[in-house]
């Protein structure tokens, strides 16, 4: 069986919406785990447009399950990650003005900013993974610079709007995930990954985790809509 890693970030966006307390990413966290997920995943951006450092700070306390903190390859966020310690660490690319991350981190032409940032890491024995385009030169280079795992972006795949497209972007991911299980990284994949897509991509035995957000979000808003209004209806 595939692990899976929750990405709650967006339970952070739409208490955002309002700038209130509710609802909390740290309860969703708690919930993350009672349901038997693997891990949690939260995104700690620059602009701190969803997920907070209080959230992170008090994740990290009440979570006992894998803690994996997706962020930019930057000082200020090798030092948050080194005070904090999550279980993992995961560079991703960031754009102020993106909805979303686009694209996997090139580690070909940041080398050093990459390396730095997980050298900090790893020093304090946070695990560390970089999430990069299923792309042999992006692989040579995680393992060059010292990465332990790397989550190969499913964007390509998902977004594909044929069949035919679909099956090569996910042959493409497959032999991705083969050449770096090869030379002695772990590998997982993520974003884009819904409830009609998800399948073909655990069933590729060497992917150990999936990381999966929006779509799991967004059912649980559908699905604890029913429940949500009776609870309403009820005080009224
Ligand atoms: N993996 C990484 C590195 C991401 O940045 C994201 C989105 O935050 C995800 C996985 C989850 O993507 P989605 O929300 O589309 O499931």
């Amino acid at each position: 069986m595939t692990d899976l890693c929750v990405n709650i970030d967006h339970v952070a966006t739409i208490r955002e919406a309002r700038r209130t307390f509710e609802p909390d990413p740290v309860f969703a966290a708690s919930i993350v785990h009672l349901a038997g997920a693997a891990g949690i995943t939260i995104h700690l951006r620059e602009d701190r447009r969803h997920i907070k450092d209080r959230d992170l700070r008090l994740i990290r306390d009440v979570c006992q399950i894998k803690l994996n903190l997706e962020m930019a390859a930057t000082d200020e966020m090798a030092q948050i990650a080194c005070d904090v310690h999550p279980d993992q660490i995961t560079l991703v690319p960031e754009g102020r003005q993106e909805v979303t991350t686009e694209g996997g981190l090139d580690v070909v032409t940041n080398r050093d900013a990459v390396k730095k940032t997980l050298d900090a890491a790893k020093e304090k024995g946070i695990e560390t993974s970089l999430f990069i385009d299923p792309n042999r030169a992006q692989i040579d280079a995680s393992k060059a610079v010292g990465a332990n795992a790397i989550e190969i972006h499913t964007g390509e795949y998902a977004n594909a709007n044929s069949k035919a497209a679909r099956a090569k972007e996910l042959a493409t991911i497959a032999d991705a995930t083969f050449y770096a299980d090869s030379i002695g990284l772990e590998v997982y994949a993520g974003h884009g990954l819904t409830y009609y897509n998800v399948v073909p991509i655990s069933q590729i035995g060497q992917i150990q985790e999936l990381n999966i957000g929006h779509s799991i979000i967004a059912r649980a808003v559908l699905v604890g809509l029913d429940q949500a209004i009776s609870e309403m209806l009820l005080l009224l």
